[in-house]
């Protein structure tokens, strides 16, 4: 009985290790660590003003107004479609749906659009797509701007050459794809 109670005392032991003074950590330092909210809020620090994405080069417009006209400037590769194919799974499927015709669970709950359709494979330039993905839309979340939209909503998770891939596979990749499959699914 005595033993086992010196072993639940060990074994508690090393949580008062962490409150000795030269158990200090160096992770804990006055530094802001990556998404490290501002107090109690779930708001991130915002970025400095001027600062610049550690990868590539910042968004050049600052509202998806002004990206409407702005031209792609990463050419249509199998690399690029492969990548945006990669993060077009990632980052929008769950409310496009893999095969971006909307099919996902939660598509109709919340308007998903299909993004498939003429609307977005004609209708819309490169570059609205681009500022969609940037500063999000009414329902749809921001990806590359941490400001994000008018309500604050926003991730940095996209660079703006990812943003790009994605544009070049939701429209060079995604019809074709769902082509094939539709296809072979008919044979
Ligand atoms: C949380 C769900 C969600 C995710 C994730 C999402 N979207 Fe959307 N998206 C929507 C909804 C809802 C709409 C339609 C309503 C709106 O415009 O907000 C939409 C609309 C769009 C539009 C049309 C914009 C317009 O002007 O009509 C495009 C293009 C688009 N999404 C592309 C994408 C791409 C590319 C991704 C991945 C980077 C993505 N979406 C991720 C929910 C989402």
């Amino acid at each position: 009985m005595k033993r086992s109670l010196i072993l639940i005392a060990a074994l508690a032991a090393p949580q008062a290790v962490f409150a000795w003074p030269w158990s200090t950590d160096m992770m804990n330092q006055p530094s802001i660590k990556p998404q490290e909210p501002v107090g109690d809020t779930a708001q991130m620090y915002p970025l400095p003003t001027l600062s610049v994405p550690v990868q590539g080069i910042p968004t050049p417009v600052a509202n998806r107004e002004e990206a409407k006209t702005i031209a792609n400037p990463i050419a249509v590769s199998d690399a690029s479609l492969k990548q945006g194919r990669n993060l077009f799974r990632i980052y929008c499927a769950a409310c496009h749906g893999l095969t971006g015709k909307a099919e996902s669970p939660i598509a109709s709950k919340i308007g998903a659009i299909d993004l498939t359709d003429s609307y977005v494979q004609k209708e819309l330039t490169e570059g609205w797509i681009f500022g969609t993905i940037t500063f999000g839309s009414y329902v749809m979340p921001a990806y590359g701007s941490p400001a994000g939209n008018a309500e604050g909503r926003g991730s940095n998770d996209l660079t703006v050459e990812e943003r790009w891939h994605v544009v070049n596979y939701v429209r060079n990749g995604l019809l074709k794809e769902t082509n094939v499959k539709t296809a072979a699914a008919n044979q």
